[in-house]
């Protein structure tokens, strides 16, 4: 399992894919297993390297996670098998504004880590499948240190992309629904509780 994380890190670094920083992983796993969390639905793959790692988080967790890009899809099929992890990561090769689940589906963990963009609506379309006392959480709130900054940004592209993610953490902390709270880890991770939630 090491040395396959191993050489997952190595094929992103070659690759240029853009997978989680290891504040960042090794923070979510500690949220998984210290809130008893069991299921969780991932918005974007990759190589399924962040899916991987959270569902080795306890022997019972499972991930179900949603790829649109065929190729990262594919690498991300193979090394859920190299690990022997197929009953434990499902992968969905869709777009996750398009997937259709079961209303039956609730997850104690929806995890956001897909086009920054997109975030507020894969917020609003996520949040109706959170079990009762689930969290939303999202990476890249920091997006490289440029969020906060995005008047001083040159490049057209990045500075909307910036802004995008100012908005969302806008969205975020006016929220009626939901609850939350950003930490500065890894590229800077918010976690939402429904307001009448426990966890
Ligand atoms: C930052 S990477 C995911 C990294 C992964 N969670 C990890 O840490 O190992 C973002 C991924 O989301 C995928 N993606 C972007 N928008 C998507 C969408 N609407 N539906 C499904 N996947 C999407 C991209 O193709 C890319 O592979």
């Amino acid at each position: 399992m090491k040395e396959l994380i191993l050489e997952m890190e190595k094929y992103a670094k070659d690759h240029n894919v853009p997978i989680m920083q290891n504040e960042g992983i090794a923070f979510l796993m500690r949220f998984i297993k210290a809130n008893n969390i069991k299921n969780i639905l991932e918005i974007g793959s990759a190589i399924g390297y962040s899916a991987i790692l959270m569902a080795s988080s306890d022997v019972d967790v499972k991930v179900t996670t949603i790829e649109r890009d065929e190729n990262y899809y594919m690498e991300c099929l193979k090394n859920v098998k190299k690990c022997d992890f197929d009953k434990k990561v499902s992968v969905v090769f869709q777009d996750a504004l398009e997937v259709n689940l079961s209303d039956e589906n609730k997850y104690d963990m929806i995890f956001i880590d897909a086009a920054k963009g997109q975030y507020i609506k894969f917020f609003e379309k996520f949040k109706y499948f959170l079990a009762p006392n689930g969290v939303i959480v999202t990476d890249n709130l920091k997006f490289h240190g440029y969020v906060g900054k995005s008047d001083e940004i040159e490049s057209k592209n990045l500075r909307q992309l910036v802004k995008k993610i100012e908005n969302y953490i806008e969205f975020l902390n006016n929220n009626q629904e939901f609850t939350t709270k950003i930490y500065d880890v890894g590229d800077g991770i918010s976690i939402s509780v429904r307001k009448n939630g426990n966890t």
